[in-house]
């Protein structure tokens, strides 16, 4: 009786054990069979009934069926043990004979690449590359581009003020001033460079940013002038006819101002996060310098004037290589800088 009830255990588990396909297969079998509440342990509650003489032969069959069968398990579990260890071998094999892969080769930032070819284009069209500080006085970030202490525009640039009065600049305008401080009229400039806003970040706002600066002073510049420039300056760039409008635009250091604006390359002008919805992308701000400015530099704007624009350096490798979010620029992954 208790060597048929035994057989049949064994049998149905070899059965079990030969399905399992995994550990967890094998240790529910364990826990059927050899566990508190398991097939062997309700056996042998039974065993509380038997003669005593028959309960010592059973007591040893058990005992046999337990060992036989713990031993089947552990085997079955060894198998899987050694078969993982095996595909891990396999996956972590390296040849150690190879050679080492050496140093991978740099490249430059988009942001750099943009800047050097519009470097390049300005540089062959009579412009000198200008830099300066990106800590910058009040004066120079704000005053001398005519924008005085109580002006509207200065909140609407979100300033980081050190303590001692100085600021990160908001813009690369202050180049402008410093160029008109150290070289006398006939001139032209660009000042490429960061700047700094007091922003929360998101998809398309952040802390840091670039804009490149241009400015041309000379006699009777016109918006003519403006235009003919801006043009060539966005043919270069996108490599081909981009589509534009111009809208009147206020700078308190142009006059009159402009917002020269792209259709969305990313979204081809239907609405994305990146024009936020709208199909059109301010990238280009400009008009003709406020006299004002001329006369806080020292150039008489009765013999003088110019243009000025600001370039967002940022929006523009933005909208050339279809990249929807800001925050990638300036993550230092390794991942994104590998496609440029
Ligand atoms: N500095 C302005 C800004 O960052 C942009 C700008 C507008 C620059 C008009 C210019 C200009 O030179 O003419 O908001």
């Amino acid at each position: 009786m208790l060597e048929k009830q035994i057989s049949e255990l064994q049998a149905a588990t070899l059965v079990r054990i030969g399905a399992a396909r995994s550990p967890e297969d094998l240790e529910s079998v364990r826990v059927d069979v050899l566990g508190r509440k398991g097939v062997l342990a309700l056996i042998s509650k039974d065993m509380g009934k038997l003669a005593t003489e028959e309960r010592a032969r059973a007591g040893k069959l058990l005992n046999q069926a337990k060992n036989d069968l713990e031993s089947l398990i552990l085997a079955a579990q060894n198998k899987f043990s050694a078969q993982k260890m095996a595909a891990r071998l396999d996956e972590e094999w390296i040849d150690v004979t190879l050679p080492a892969p050496g140093p991978r080769p740099g490249s430059l930032h988009p942001i750099t690449q943009i800047q050097m070819e519009i470097e390049d284009l300005f540089v062959s069209l009579g412009f000198m590359v200008l830099d300066g500080p990106e800590v910058e006085t009040e004066y120079h970030n704000f005053d001398a581009l005519n924008i005085p202490p109580e002006h509207p525009a200065r909140d609407a640039q979100d300033t980081f003020w050190l303590t001692n009065g100085n600021l990160l600049r908001t813009h690369t305008s202050p180049v402008q001033v410093r160029g008109m401080e150290r070289c006398s009229p006939p001139l032209r400039m660009i000042a490429p460079g960061r700047a700094f806003r007091n922003e929360s970040v998101d998809a398309s706002h952040e802390h840091t940013f670039y804009q490149l600066e241009g400015m041309m002073i000379d006699r009777d510049v016109s918006v003519a002038h403006l235009l003919y420039f801006m043009k060539t300056l966005l043919a270069e760039i996108f490599r081909r006819e981009v589509t534009v409008r111009l809208r009147p635009g206020f700078f308190p250091f142009v006059e009159p101002g402009f917002e020269l604006d792209i259709q969305c390359v990313i979204c081809g002008g239907s609405g994305c996060p990146v024009c936020k919805q709208s199909g059109w992308v301010e990238l280009l701000p400009c008009g003709l310098v406020n006299p004002n400015v001329l006369r806080i530099s020292g150039i008489d704007p009765e013999k003088w004037n110019g243009f000025a624009f600001g370039l967002g350096l940022t929006r523009l490798v933005m909208m050339r290589y279809g990249i929807d979010d800001i925050r990638l620029l300036q993550s230092g992954d390794l991942r994104f800088l590998q496609q440029f």
